[in-house]
C-alpha cells in the first residue's frame, strides 16, 4: 500500500489534491496502486514530509476522499423492513419495498465487508430498517467476527427484539449497540413510533448494560412539540445508568416532513440543560466523533449531542454507507450512489469493485448541502438509507 498512503499524505502535508491526478501502477498485490505524480515527489524530499512520510499509518487510498478523509467505518442496512413507523424516519402509508432477490444477501454482504475491512474499515455497524428482524443477524455478526482487522461490530436497534438476542448477538461478536429511544413516557412512545413497545425497548436496554456493554448509546431524536420537554427527564436518566443518551438534531429525509420549526438546535439543547445542570461538564472527544459529550458530575452516565444540522462534522467524516439493496452512498445527505449488489453479481473481480468503490469514494463532495437545501432535494427515506 506504500503509494497509496504516501499520495494521500501528500495531499494532507502539501494541501494539493494531487490523488486525483494519480497514475496507476501495479502493487505487490497484483491490484493497480495509485502513485504520487512528480510535484508531490519533489516535495517529498523536504525533511518534515520525509520524517511525516515515513512514520505515518499506512491506509487505503480508495478509501481516502480528495479531502484526505480516511474512511475506515462502513455501516451496512441489514434490511429496509421495520416493526415500528417513527414519524422522523418513514411516512404513515409505509415505503415501498425492494424485492427480496435484489436485496443483498448474507454472503453478499460478507464479501463486501471482506473487502473493505482489507481496505481498512476497522468498524462495521449493522442497521436498517431495524437490523433485528433479520432472521441472519446473528449469523452475519458471528461471520464478521472473524474478518481480521476488524476491531469494532456494532448495531443500531430500535430495542423492540433486544433483550432476546443479546446473550446470542454478544456471543457471536457484537462490541457496541445504539438504542433509539425518544420519549420515556409509554403513551408518547406509541405516538411517535406509531406501535407499541416502550417496555421491551427499557427491557433492551437494562439487558445491555447488564451484559456489560459500555456505554449503551441510547439514540433520542429530538423534535419540538413532541418530546424537547424531556430533555431534563433524559439527563436524570443517565443518573444511576452506564448510558450515553445522544439528542440528535432532527434531519430531513424523503417523506419526513422536516421542518425547521421543528428541529430543536444543540444550542438550544445545550442552554436548556445548563439552566438546570450548570456544572455539566464538557468531556474530551475523539477526531472523528461526531458527537460532543457532556457530563453530570457524579452521574454514571453522560449526555451528547448529534448536531448534523446546527454544526455539520462533515470535515472529519470516516463513513460510508451500503444500503440494504447493495448500494454504496458515500454521504447520508448525498443522493449519488452505486450498486456494489450489480457489479457484485455480473461477477467483478476483487480489484474491479476496489476500483468502483474508489471512484465512487473520490467523488464524494466536501460537506452536505445545508438543511434547508437538504430538505429540498431528493434522497432516500431514512429507512432505506440506513441511518
Ligand atoms: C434509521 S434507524 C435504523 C436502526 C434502528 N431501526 C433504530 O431505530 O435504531 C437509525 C437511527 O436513525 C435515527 N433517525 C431516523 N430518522 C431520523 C431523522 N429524521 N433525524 C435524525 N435521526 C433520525 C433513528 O432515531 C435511529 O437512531
Ligand atoms: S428509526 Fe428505526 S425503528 Fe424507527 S421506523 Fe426508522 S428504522 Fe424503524
Amino acid at each position: 500500500q506504500g503509494c497509496s498512503w504516501r499520495s494521500y499524505l501528500t495531499t494532507r502535508l502539501f494541501g494539493s489534491r494531487s490523488v486525483v491526478g494519480c497514475v496507476k501502477a501495479s502493487g505487490k498485490s497484483g491490484l493497480p496502486r495509485k502513485t504520487a505524480p512528480a510535484r508531490s515527489l519533489e516535495l517529498q524530499s523536504s525533511g518534515r514530509g520525509r520524517f511525516l512520510l515515513e512514520h505515518a499509518a499506512p491506509f487505503s487510498a480508495f478509501l481516502t476522499d480528495s479531502f484526505g478523509r480516511q474512511h475506515n467505518y462502513l455501516r451496512i442496512s441489514l434490511t429496509e423492513k421495520c416493526n415500528l413507523r417513527c414519524q422522523y424516519c418513514m411516512p404513515e402509508e409505509g415505503v415501498q419495498l425492494t424485492p427480496k432477490s435484489e436485496l443483498l444477501t448474507a454472503q453478499e454482504i460478507i464479501s463486501l465487508a471482506r473487502l473493505f475491512v482489507k481496505e481498512g474499515v476497522e468498524k462495521i455497524r449493522l442497521t436498517g430498517g431495524e437490523p433485528l428482524i433479520r432472521p441472519d443477524v446473528v449469523d452475519i455478526v458471528g461471520q464478521l467476527y472473524k474478518l481480521e482487522g476488524l476491531k469494532t461490530i456494532a448495531v443500531t436497534t430500535n430495542g423492540i427484539n433486544l433483550a432476546r438476542l443479546l446473550p446470542r448477538l454478544k456471543e457471536a461478536g457484537l462490541n457496541a449497540i445504539n438504542i433509539s429511544l425518544d420519549t420515556l413516557v409509554p403513551a408518547k412512545f406509541e405516538f411517535i413510533v406509531r406501535r407499541k413497545g416502550f417496555h421491551k425497548v427499557m427491557e433492551g436496554i437494562h439487558k445491555a448494560t447488564e451484559l456489560g456493554y459500555r456505554p449503551v448509546k441510547v439514540n433520542c431524536v429530538v423534535m419540538r412539540g413532541f418530546n424537547e420537554d424531556e430533555l431534563l427527564g433524559f439527563v436524570d436518566f443517565t443518573k444511576d445508568l452506564p448510558v450515553d443518551v445522544r439528542f440528535i438534531e432532527y434531519m430531513p429525509f424523503d417523506g419526513n416532513r422536516w421542518n425547521f420549526k421543528k428541529m430543536v438546535s444543540y444550542k438550544e439543547m445545550l442552554d436548556t440543560i445548563k439552566q438546570r445542570w450548570p456544572e455539566l461538564e464538557k468531556l474530551p472527544c475523539e477526531a472523528s466523533s461526531t458527537a460532543k459529550s457532556y457530563k453530570v458530575p457524579h452521574f454514571q452516565g453522560q449526555i451528547s449531542f448529534i448536531t448534523s444540522m446546527s454544526e455539520h462534522f462533515c470535515g472529519s467524516c470516516n463513513r460510508l454507507r451500503i444500503t440494504a439493496d447493495g448500494n454504496l452512498k458515500v454521504c447520508l445527505f448525498g443522493n449519488s450512489e452505486v450498486s456494489l449488489r450489480d457489479h457484485l453479481r455480473s461477477g467483478a473481480s476483487e480489484e474491479e469493485l476496489v476500483q468502483i468503490i474508489g471512484a465512487a469514494v473520490g467523488r464524494k463532495k466536501k460537506q452536505h448541502a445545508g438543511m434547508f437545501n437538504i430538505s429540498q432535494m431528493k434522497n432516500r427515506p431514512m429507512i432505506l438509507i440506513g441511518g
